[in-house]
Protein backbone atom coordinates (compact mmCIF):
# COMPACT_ATOMS: atom_id res chain seq x y z
CA UNK A 1 0.00 0.00 0.00
CA UNK A 2 1.13 3.30 -0.68
CA UNK A 3 0.23 7.16 -1.57
CA UNK A 4 -0.29 8.66 -5.04
CA UNK A 5 -0.15 12.61 -5.71
CA UNK A 6 -3.00 13.36 -7.81
CA UNK A 7 -2.65 17.36 -7.67
CA UNK A 8 0.08 19.99 -7.81
CA UNK A 9 0.28 23.62 -6.97
CA UNK A 10 3.29 26.39 -6.56
CA UNK A 11 3.17 29.84 -5.99
CA UNK A 12 5.63 32.37 -5.57
CA UNK A 13 5.58 36.01 -4.68
CA UNK A 14 5.89 38.85 -7.18
CA UNK A 15 9.28 40.14 -6.24
CA UNK A 16 11.61 38.84 -8.80
CA UNK A 17 15.26 39.72 -7.00
CA UNK A 18 18.06 38.89 -9.77
CA UNK A 19 21.52 38.02 -9.53
CA UNK A 20 22.42 41.89 -10.11
CA UNK A 21 20.81 42.64 -7.41
CA UNK A 22 23.08 41.35 -5.10
CA UNK A 23 26.19 43.12 -7.25
CA UNK A 24 24.61 46.22 -6.00
CA UNK A 25 24.72 45.34 -2.34
CA UNK A 26 27.64 42.63 -1.76
CA UNK A 27 30.96 41.98 -3.02
CA UNK A 28 29.54 39.40 -5.74
CA UNK A 29 28.77 38.74 -8.68
CA UNK A 30 25.97 37.63 -11.44
CA UNK A 31 28.86 35.49 -12.96
CA UNK A 32 29.99 34.11 -9.36
CA UNK A 33 26.56 33.02 -8.29
CA UNK A 34 24.96 31.54 -11.49
CA UNK A 35 28.48 29.17 -12.18
CA UNK A 36 28.81 28.23 -8.71
CA UNK A 37 25.42 28.10 -7.96
CA UNK A 38 23.38 27.51 -11.06
CA UNK A 39 21.38 30.86 -9.36
CA UNK A 40 20.36 33.22 -11.69
CA UNK A 41 17.19 34.80 -9.86
CA UNK A 42 14.75 34.04 -6.92
CA UNK A 43 11.66 35.49 -5.50
CA UNK A 44 11.17 36.87 -2.47
CA UNK A 45 7.98 38.67 -0.60
CA UNK A 46 6.64 42.08 -0.12
CA UNK A 47 4.29 42.62 2.28
CA UNK A 48 2.45 38.86 2.05
CA UNK A 49 3.09 36.80 4.78
CA UNK A 50 3.47 33.47 4.91
CA UNK A 51 -0.18 32.25 5.02
CA UNK A 52 -0.43 34.38 1.62
CA UNK A 53 1.85 32.18 -0.21
CA UNK A 54 0.08 28.84 1.50
CA UNK A 55 -3.51 30.22 0.51
CA UNK A 56 -2.62 31.13 -2.55
CA UNK A 57 -1.11 27.79 -3.68
CA UNK A 58 -3.92 25.67 -2.25
CA UNK A 59 -6.36 27.90 -4.20
CA UNK A 60 -3.93 27.23 -7.43
CA UNK A 61 -4.97 23.22 -6.31
CA UNK A 62 -8.23 23.99 -7.61
CA UNK A 63 -10.12 21.78 -5.05
CA UNK A 64 -13.07 20.02 -5.79
CA UNK A 65 -16.23 20.18 -3.41
CA UNK A 66 -14.99 16.03 -3.35
CA UNK A 67 -11.69 16.58 -2.97
CA UNK A 68 -12.24 19.13 -0.21
CA UNK A 69 -14.21 16.66 1.71
CA UNK A 70 -12.01 13.47 1.58
CA UNK A 71 -8.53 15.73 3.05
CA UNK A 72 -8.31 14.25 6.32
CA UNK A 73 -4.60 14.63 6.72
CA UNK A 74 -3.13 18.23 6.73
CA UNK A 75 0.64 18.93 6.72
CA UNK A 76 2.72 22.51 6.75
CA UNK A 77 6.44 21.43 6.10
CA UNK A 78 8.69 24.60 6.79
CA UNK A 79 11.12 26.15 8.95
CA UNK A 80 10.55 30.10 8.55
CA UNK A 81 7.39 29.69 10.52
CA UNK A 82 7.59 33.25 12.70
CA UNK A 83 4.90 31.68 15.50
CA UNK A 84 4.40 28.32 17.33
CA UNK A 85 0.74 28.90 17.86
CA UNK A 86 -1.38 27.96 16.02
CA UNK A 87 -0.17 25.59 13.59
CA UNK A 88 -0.47 26.25 10.05
CA UNK A 89 -2.18 23.70 9.05
CA UNK A 90 -5.00 24.42 11.66
CA UNK A 91 -5.34 27.71 9.54
CA UNK A 92 -5.63 25.56 7.07
CA UNK A 93 -7.98 23.80 7.62
CA UNK A 94 -9.94 26.76 9.21
CA UNK A 95 -9.49 28.92 5.95
CA UNK A 96 -10.51 25.80 3.49
CA UNK A 97 -13.07 25.05 5.59
CA UNK A 98 -12.15 21.48 5.64
CA UNK A 99 -13.27 18.40 7.91
CA UNK A 100 -12.71 18.78 11.45
CA UNK A 101 -12.19 15.03 10.99
CA UNK A 102 -8.42 15.94 10.27
CA UNK A 103 -4.66 15.39 11.32
CA UNK A 104 -3.27 18.76 10.72
CA UNK A 105 0.48 19.30 12.03
CA UNK A 106 3.67 21.09 11.30
CA UNK A 107 6.71 19.93 10.66
CA UNK A 108 9.93 21.02 10.66
CA UNK A 109 13.13 19.23 9.02
CA UNK A 110 14.60 21.54 7.38
CA UNK A 111 14.51 21.46 3.50
CA UNK A 112 13.63 17.20 4.07
CA UNK A 113 10.63 18.64 5.62
CA UNK A 114 8.39 17.64 2.15
CA UNK A 115 9.73 14.19 1.27
CA UNK A 116 9.38 13.68 5.61
CA UNK A 117 5.93 14.63 5.15
CA UNK A 118 5.10 12.18 2.39
CA UNK A 119 6.39 9.09 4.49
CA UNK A 120 4.35 10.82 7.39
CA UNK A 121 1.03 10.75 5.28
CA UNK A 122 1.69 7.35 4.07
CA UNK A 123 1.00 6.08 7.75
CA UNK A 124 -1.71 8.08 8.52
CA UNK A 125 -3.47 7.75 5.16
CA UNK A 126 -6.54 5.49 5.14
CA UNK A 127 -8.48 4.37 1.68
CA UNK A 128 -10.52 6.04 0.40
CA UNK A 129 -9.30 10.03 1.73
CA UNK A 130 -7.04 12.55 0.53
CA UNK A 131 -4.44 14.38 1.94
CA UNK A 132 -2.48 17.37 1.16
CA UNK A 133 0.89 18.51 1.79
CA UNK A 134 2.65 21.73 1.66
CA UNK A 135 5.81 22.67 1.63
CA UNK A 136 6.59 26.49 2.41
CA UNK A 137 9.33 29.50 3.25
CA UNK A 138 9.72 32.85 4.03
CA UNK A 139 13.66 32.88 3.82
CA UNK A 140 14.36 36.50 3.12
CA UNK A 141 13.30 37.27 6.70
CA UNK A 142 15.48 35.58 8.17
CA UNK A 143 18.75 35.69 6.06
CA UNK A 144 21.83 37.95 6.05
CA UNK A 145 21.67 40.46 3.67
CA UNK A 146 25.73 41.16 4.50
CA UNK A 147 26.66 37.74 4.16
CA UNK A 148 27.79 36.93 0.36
CA UNK A 149 27.64 33.44 1.03
CA UNK A 150 24.02 32.99 2.11
CA UNK A 151 22.21 35.83 1.13
CA UNK A 152 22.64 34.84 -2.79
CA UNK A 153 21.27 31.24 -2.19
CA UNK A 154 17.30 31.50 -1.20
CA UNK A 155 14.31 32.04 -2.03
CA UNK A 156 10.65 32.73 -1.14
CA UNK A 157 7.99 30.36 -2.04
CA UNK A 158 5.44 27.47 -1.59
CA UNK A 159 4.62 24.75 -3.16
CA UNK A 160 1.62 21.77 -2.39
CA UNK A 161 0.52 18.55 -3.61
CA UNK A 162 -2.89 16.48 -3.33
CA UNK A 163 -2.27 12.78 -2.21
CA UNK A 164 -4.47 9.43 -2.00
CA UNK A 165 -3.86 6.02 -0.72
CA UNK A 166 -2.96 3.73 -3.34
CA UNK A 167 -2.29 0.01 -3.84
CA UNK A 168 1.48 0.75 -5.47
CA UNK A 169 3.94 0.71 -2.69
CA UNK A 170 6.13 3.57 -1.94
CA UNK A 171 9.04 4.01 0.19
CA UNK A 172 11.14 5.96 2.41
CA UNK A 173 13.81 6.45 4.07
CA UNK A 174 15.55 9.15 6.42
CA UNK A 175 18.63 10.20 8.22
CA UNK A 176 20.42 12.51 11.02
CA UNK A 177 23.52 13.80 11.74
CA UNK A 178 22.81 16.24 14.12
CA UNK A 179 24.93 19.38 13.86
CA UNK A 180 23.66 22.53 14.98
CA UNK A 181 27.07 24.40 14.22
CA UNK A 182 27.40 24.11 10.09
CA UNK A 183 23.26 25.22 9.65
CA UNK A 184 21.83 27.10 11.94
CA UNK A 185 19.33 29.75 12.38
CA UNK A 186 18.68 31.17 16.21
CA UNK A 187 21.42 29.07 17.73
CA UNK A 188 24.86 31.37 17.63
CA UNK A 189 23.22 33.32 14.44
CA UNK A 190 20.28 35.63 14.41
CA UNK A 191 20.32 35.86 10.74
CA UNK A 192 20.73 32.15 8.84
CA UNK A 193 23.79 30.62 9.18
CA UNK A 194 25.52 27.91 6.94
CA UNK A 195 29.12 27.21 6.06
CA UNK A 196 28.08 25.72 3.04
CA UNK A 197 31.26 23.59 1.68
CA UNK A 198 30.32 21.32 4.91
CA UNK A 199 27.15 20.68 3.82
CA UNK A 200 27.78 20.30 0.23
CA UNK A 201 29.82 17.43 1.08
CA UNK A 202 27.28 16.15 2.95
CA UNK A 203 25.14 15.77 0.56
CA UNK A 204 27.37 14.69 -2.28
CA UNK A 205 28.59 12.18 0.69
CA UNK A 206 26.42 10.67 2.97
CA UNK A 207 23.05 11.44 1.02
CA UNK A 208 24.52 9.91 -1.85
CA UNK A 209 25.32 6.79 0.30
CA UNK A 210 22.09 6.25 1.44
CA UNK A 211 20.02 7.29 -2.06
CA UNK A 212 22.42 4.37 -3.62
CA UNK A 213 21.62 1.67 0.04
CA UNK A 214 17.85 2.83 -0.30
CA UNK A 215 17.70 1.57 -4.23
CA UNK A 216 19.52 -1.53 -3.09
CA UNK A 217 16.81 -2.45 -0.29
CA UNK A 218 13.83 -1.39 -2.71
CA UNK A 219 14.93 -3.70 -5.49
CA UNK A 220 15.31 -0.61 -7.69
CA UNK A 221 18.19 -0.17 -10.15
CA UNK A 222 19.23 3.12 -10.09
CA UNK A 223 19.03 2.69 -13.82
CA UNK A 224 15.23 2.05 -13.65
CA UNK A 225 14.21 5.62 -12.17
CA UNK A 226 12.68 8.07 -14.33
CA UNK A 227 13.39 11.15 -12.18
CA UNK A 228 15.82 12.20 -9.50
CA UNK A 229 13.72 15.02 -7.66
CA UNK A 230 16.40 16.66 -5.87
CA UNK A 231 15.94 19.36 -3.56
CA UNK A 232 17.12 22.92 -5.08
CA UNK A 233 19.99 23.40 -3.16
CA UNK A 234 23.27 23.91 -5.84
CA UNK A 235 23.27 22.58 -9.41
CA UNK A 236 26.61 21.07 -9.00
CA UNK A 237 25.29 19.08 -6.17
CA UNK A 238 22.77 17.76 -8.77
CA UNK A 239 25.24 17.49 -11.27
CA UNK A 240 27.84 15.75 -8.92
CA UNK A 241 25.20 12.98 -8.39
CA UNK A 242 23.97 12.89 -11.63
CA UNK A 243 27.90 11.61 -12.40
CA UNK A 244 28.91 9.48 -9.96
CA UNK A 245 25.04 7.63 -10.24
CA UNK A 246 26.03 7.78 -14.11
CA UNK A 247 22.80 9.20 -15.09
CA UNK A 248 22.24 11.67 -17.40
CA UNK A 249 21.56 15.46 -16.05
CA UNK A 250 17.77 15.08 -17.86
CA UNK A 251 16.79 12.89 -14.96
CA UNK A 252 17.85 15.06 -12.49
CA UNK A 253 15.59 17.87 -13.45
CA UNK A 254 16.12 21.44 -11.99
CA UNK A 255 14.69 24.98 -11.80
CA UNK A 256 16.90 26.25 -9.48
CA UNK A 257 17.99 29.07 -11.60
CA UNK A 258 14.37 30.74 -11.45
CA UNK A 259 13.86 29.79 -7.58
CA UNK A 260 16.85 29.36 -5.83
CA UNK A 261 16.72 27.38 -2.85
CA UNK A 262 13.38 27.31 -1.24
CA UNK A 263 14.26 24.31 1.43
CA UNK A 264 10.92 22.82 2.17
CA UNK A 265 9.30 24.00 -0.76
CA UNK A 266 11.75 23.25 -2.95
CA UNK A 267 10.50 19.44 -4.28
CA UNK A 268 6.85 20.51 -4.27
CA UNK A 269 7.69 23.66 -6.63
CA UNK A 270 9.64 21.51 -8.71
CA UNK A 271 7.01 18.83 -8.98
CA UNK A 272 4.74 21.41 -9.73
CA UNK A 273 6.76 22.59 -12.94
CA UNK A 274 7.42 19.04 -14.19
CA UNK A 275 3.59 18.33 -14.06
CA UNK A 276 2.57 21.68 -16.06
CA UNK A 277 4.74 21.16 -18.39
CA UNK A 278 4.00 17.50 -18.89
CA UNK A 279 7.04 16.08 -18.29
CA UNK A 280 5.38 13.07 -15.64
CA UNK A 281 3.42 10.13 -16.93
CA UNK A 282 1.80 8.12 -14.85
CA UNK A 283 3.93 4.98 -14.21
CA UNK A 284 7.08 7.15 -14.18
CA UNK A 285 9.30 5.82 -11.17
CA UNK A 286 10.75 8.93 -9.33
CA UNK A 287 13.27 9.10 -6.72
CA UNK A 288 12.49 12.12 -4.24
CA UNK A 289 15.56 13.62 -2.24
CA UNK A 290 15.55 16.19 0.39
CA UNK A 291 18.80 17.12 2.42
CA UNK A 292 19.39 19.97 4.32
CA UNK A 293 18.95 21.55 8.27
CA UNK A 294 19.44 18.82 11.48
CA UNK A 295 21.77 17.91 9.15
CA UNK A 296 19.23 15.11 8.09
CA UNK A 297 17.94 13.46 5.04
CA UNK A 298 14.63 12.54 3.53
CA UNK A 299 14.20 9.97 0.60
CA UNK A 300 11.07 9.14 -1.12
CA UNK A 301 10.15 6.33 -3.82
CA UNK A 302 7.11 6.28 -5.79
CA UNK A 303 5.39 5.69 -8.89
CA UNK A 304 3.15 9.03 -10.70
N1 LIG B 1 30.24 35.80 -4.33
C1 LIG B 1 31.59 35.78 -4.48
N2 LIG B 1 32.39 35.01 -3.73
C2 LIG B 1 31.80 34.22 -2.80
C3 LIG B 1 30.40 34.21 -2.59
C4 LIG B 1 29.62 35.03 -3.41
N3 LIG B 1 28.26 35.09 -3.29
N4 LIG B 1 30.13 33.34 -1.59
C5 LIG B 1 31.30 32.83 -1.18
N5 LIG B 1 32.31 33.36 -1.90
C6 LIG B 1 33.74 33.12 -1.79
C7 LIG B 1 34.15 32.65 -0.42
O1 LIG B 1 34.32 33.75 0.45
C8 LIG B 1 35.45 31.94 -0.74
O2 LIG B 1 36.44 32.91 -0.87
P1 LIG B 1 37.94 32.60 -0.34
O3 LIG B 1 38.41 31.44 -1.17
O4 LIG B 1 38.65 33.87 -0.63
O5 LIG B 1 37.81 32.27 1.11
C9 LIG B 1 35.20 31.35 -2.14
O6 LIG B 1 34.08 32.04 -2.68
C10 LIG B 1 34.90 29.87 -2.12
O7 LIG B 1 33.92 29.64 -1.09
P2 LIG B 1 33.25 28.22 -0.90
O8 LIG B 1 32.30 28.27 0.25
O9 LIG B 1 34.29 27.16 -0.89
O10 LIG B 1 32.44 28.13 -2.28
P3 LIG B 1 31.70 26.90 -2.86
O11 LIG B 1 32.15 26.66 -4.25
O12 LIG B 1 31.67 25.73 -1.90
O13 LIG B 1 30.20 27.40 -2.99
C11 LIG B 1 28.09 27.31 -1.82
C12 LIG B 1 29.51 27.87 -1.84
C13 LIG B 1 27.39 27.80 -3.07
C14 LIG B 1 27.39 27.81 -0.58
C15 LIG B 1 28.15 25.76 -1.82
O14 LIG B 1 29.05 25.33 -0.84
C16 LIG B 1 26.82 25.12 -1.57
O15 LIG B 1 25.93 25.17 -2.40
N6 LIG B 1 26.64 24.45 -0.39
C17 LIG B 1 25.46 23.68 -0.10
C18 LIG B 1 24.34 24.46 0.45
C19 LIG B 1 23.16 23.54 0.73
O16 LIG B 1 23.07 22.43 0.26
N7 LIG B 1 22.23 23.93 1.50
C20 LIG B 1 21.11 23.03 1.74
C21 LIG B 1 20.52 23.20 2.97
S1 LIG B 1 19.81 24.79 3.21
C22 LIG B 1 18.65 24.61 4.49
O17 LIG B 1 18.45 23.57 5.00
C23 LIG B 1 17.95 25.83 4.96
Amino acid sequence: MGIRIIKTSSYLPNKIVDNLYFEKILDTSDDWISSRTGIRKRHFVGDEEMFDLIRETIVKLDLSQDEACKIKTIIVATSTAFHAIPNLSSQVQEEFNLSEDTYSLDINMGCSGFVAGLKLIKGIIKEGEYALLIGVEVLSKILDFTDRSTAVLFGDGAGAVLLEHCEKDSFFKSGTKGNRDVLNYGYNSPKLYMEGREVYKFAVSTVEKSMLEFLQQIGIRKGDIDYFISHQANIRMMESMAKSLGVSMDRFPSNIDRVGNTSSASIPILLDYMNKEGKLRPGDKILMLGFGAGLTWALAYMEW
